[in-house]
């Protein structure tokens, strides 16, 4: 952030740690400055501009990074609430989703846990949910490159046989969580794990998210019934159940490779590259095209 706004003389709205508050804050900072394309990444911006920031008339489109921001984007392309012209689905370019997703959150999310636990992650009972992108990165790491034994739950009965020829054990989440010293969630959904399931635990379970927002480990519910919560390294909190037992969550359940990765995320010059090259061509191709695209959610142009 200070590299971007001493070398390059850019705004910066944001800062390490930053509260909810905070951040919905200086989401409306950048929206006062009237954009003309949004480059967003989860789909808060671009919320803001259908509710609270209508008034905001000068956007001519834009594009989102993530598969949970196409997600949401998708759906309102949909029920025919997409207000702007058009936007771009970085996330479904070839040479985003492979490799960011893949290899990058595969690497980062154990640096983050590593970074987080300072455990040893060979030997470990590893339980990886959802064999998308992101998931199977993590868990062809988790498995190939440290030696952790993996489990994978999955919704999809094609990616759960993927997931089995691919080596792993596939089971629902409520029996893995039996036997898991780690559970990493990367769904695009939430309450993957749930409090109730979390009591038949094996006792000293770790858990941690890569997916997009803190949901999908129930930690609301986790907040509310534990008997006791403790912070005891930084980004990891214990909370004793209602059952006596104690599990362990990294970052409040935040992506776990931007909350608590030594990198703050993936390698940037050699993943990230990548996609922010597809953001700024899609960007560039906006500016040229917008006047003869529809409002409408657009595959990249080539891969
Ligand atoms: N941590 C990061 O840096 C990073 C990077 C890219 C994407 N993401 C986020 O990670 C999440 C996953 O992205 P992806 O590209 O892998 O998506 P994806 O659509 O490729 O994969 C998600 C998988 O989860 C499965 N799933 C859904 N609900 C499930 C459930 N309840 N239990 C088990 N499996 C379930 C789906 O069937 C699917 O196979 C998204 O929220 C995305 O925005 C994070």
């Amino acid at each position: 952030m200070a590299s971007l706004k001493e070398d390059f003389g850019l705004s910066v709205y944001a800062r390490r740690g930053e509260t909810n508050e905070e951040y919905y804050d200086y989401l409306n900072r950048v929206l006062d400055i009237g954009p003309d394309i949004v480059v967003d990444d989860g789909g808060d911006l671009v919320r803001l501009l259908h509710t609270e920031r209508k008034d905001i008339d000068t956007v001519i489109g834009g594009n989102e990074e993530t598969t949970t921001g196409v997600v949401r984007l998708r759906a309102m392309e949909k029920n025919g609430v997409l207000r702007f012209p058009p936007m771009f689905d970085v996330n479904d370019a070839m040479m985003k989703h492979f490799f960011d997703n893949r290899y990058g959150t595969g690497q980062s999310t154990l640096d983050g846990i590593m970074n987080a636990t300072n455990l040893v992650i060979a030997g470990k009972d590893v339980v990886v949910a959802g064999y998308g992108f992101c998931g199977k990165g993590i868990a062809m790491r988790m498995r190939g490159g440290m030696g952790a034994s993996v489990t994978v739950t999955e919704i999809d009965p094609v990616k759960a046989v993927e997931a089995i020829m691919d080596g792993f054990r596939v089971e629902r989440m409520s029996q893995a969580l039996r036997h898991a010293d780690i559970v990493v969630t990367a769904t695009g959904m939430k309450n993957v794990v749930r409090y109730d399931d979390l009591l038949q635990a094996k006792p000293g379970l770790i858990l941690a998210n890569s997916g997009h927002f803190n949901n999908e480990i129930e930690v609301d519910v986790l907040v509310s019934r534990s008997m006791e919560r403790r912070r005891v390294r930084d980004h990891v909190d214990m909370f004793r159940l209602e059952n006596g037992n104690r599990v362990y969550l990294i970052s409040e359940g935040r992506l776990v490779n931007l909350a608590a990765g030594g990198q703050g995320g993936h390698p940037p010059a050699e993943i990230m590259d990548m996609s922010f090259a597809i953001q700024a061509l899609t960007a560039r191709y906006l500016a040229e095209n917008h006047h003869r695209l529809e409002r409408r959610v657009y595959r990249c142009p080539g891969r």
